[in-house]
């Protein structure tokens, strides 16, 4: 795989796939946290005397968060100290024109890549070569990085199919990621106590699952709404107190609890909202009208119990609705304990980069990643798409 200090990019045109999905309040729509454009702005730094073209998805099709990438340009201009040009176009006209009036230092970043059918649909590289993405714009670019680690998971055309054609390197996010994951991702012998929370509720159900399978995971610790769906399916509470309404996650956990009944530790109290107010009950005392938005104090001794015999831990998703104070009590005190345990801590996603921020503990974790799924499906020892297209890419155009 090569890196950007492997290429000389002066005076060339450069395609930079990062990812700079970042969290949008359903109500504004505006970006509630910066940290993806803040890491992405240390590879564009690195980039000065190229014409540089950055793209990147934000959200998924038919929710919230699934908007333009226009008001991530001022924010990544701010970032990087330079003009960020935005146009809202991808590969029209009005696109391809921007791209060749650029000059060299001048930063151009595309609309949201998934307003395109094709970026929401995996094929196989030699299928993304022949997508309308690729064929119209690669002949316009030189060079091609891709850096958008939090979506290696991810066979997309902007991801696997400009690397067949072009020279391919590996931006600074996804050569920091590799460099600090690849010893224990191969080391098969390293086993994790795994903390899931967060609300991506079939993804990690499919990570829990290949994370086991893969023999990667010695426990479980479950909080947040995929708590809840485990929660809902031991039947220990109503289910209308879970917010859970996929019928099929609640049994795909039912299974996975009945053949792995030692893995998961799951909450034995929880915090309800009283009022406006944290109430902390135990399951037995859970109603049908009662919303669970935290793991209670009980649950947090026992999950530092597991902390403190773990040597290495991994962490994705937060343990309640952090955004409301009353329900980050969870969260951040797994999150303090974890800074002060003897363990190598991972940390996973945009959600507790952000607390960890905020608690001014991050540089006392072993590595903190803004990636979720992707380095979930890369701590299960998988070939990611995007680390392959890198190395395909490298070996194909005899760098
Ligand atoms: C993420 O936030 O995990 C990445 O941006 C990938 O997004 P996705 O799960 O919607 O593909």
């Amino acid at each position: 795989m090569l890196l950007i200090q492997d290429l000389d990019f002066q005076n060339k045109t450069v395609f930079l796939r990062c990812d700079i999905n970042s969290p949008i309040d359903p109500t504004t729509l505006k970006i509630l946290d910066i940290s993806r454009l803040v890491e992405v702005a240390e590879t564009i730094n690195a980039l000065q005397n190229c014409k540089l073209v950055v793209a990147s998805h934000q959200g998924r099709l038919g929710k919230s968060d699934y908007v333009s990438m226009e008001q991530h340009a001022p924010v990544l201009s701010k970032l990087i100290n330079r003009d960020v040009k935005f146009v809202a176009d991808i590969f029209g006209p009005t696109a391809i024109n921007e791209i060749n009036n650029l000059d060299n230092g001048q930063v151009l970043l595309l609309d949201n890549l998934r307003f395109i059918a094709e970026e929401n649909t995996e094929m196989l590289p030699e299928h993304a070569v022949n997508s309308h993405l690729v064929q119209r714009l690669s002949s316009h670019f030189d060079y091609c990085i891709l850096d958008a680690f939090s979506t290696s998971h991810r066979s997309h055309p902007s991801i696997v199919g400009f690397a067949e054609l072009l020279p391919a390197c590996a931006g600074k996010i996804v050569e920091r990621e590799v460099n600090a994951l690849k010893t224990i991702v191969h080391d098969s012998q390293i086993k994790f106590t795994a903390i899931l929370g967060g609300a991506k509720i079939p993804d990690r159900l499919k990570s829990i699952q290949k994370l086991i399978e893969a023999g990667r995971i010695d426990k479980a610790l479950l909080g947040g709404l995929i708590g809840n769906v485990f929660l809902a399916a031991t039947g220990k509470v109503p289910i209308s107190s879970t917010s859970v309404d996929d019928e099929k996650s609640i049994v795909t956990a039912k299974s996975l609890l009945e053949k792995y009944p030692d893995k998961f530790l799951l909450a034995d109290d929880v915090a309800i909202d009283v009022d406006g107010k944290r109430t902390e009950k135990s399951l037995s005392d859970v109603s049908p009208s009662d919303k669970i938005f935290d793991i209670g104090q009980n649950t947090i001794q026992k999950y530092f119990q597991q902390i403190e015999k773990a040597d290495n831990i991994f962490i994705t998703g937060p343990l309640g609705m952090f955004e409301n104070p009353e329900f980050r009590f969870g969260t951040t005190e797994i999150l303090n304990k974890l800074s002060n345990a003897d363990s190598k801590t991972i940390t996973s996603g945009g959600h507790l980069s952000a607390v960890l921020e905020q608690l001014q503990i991050k540089n006392k974790i072993y590595h903190v990643s803004t990636a979720g799924g992707a380095l979930v499906r890369y701590l299960t020892g998988e070939e990611l798409p995007l680390l392959r297209a890198l190395n395909n890419s490298a070996s194909k155009h005899n760098l």
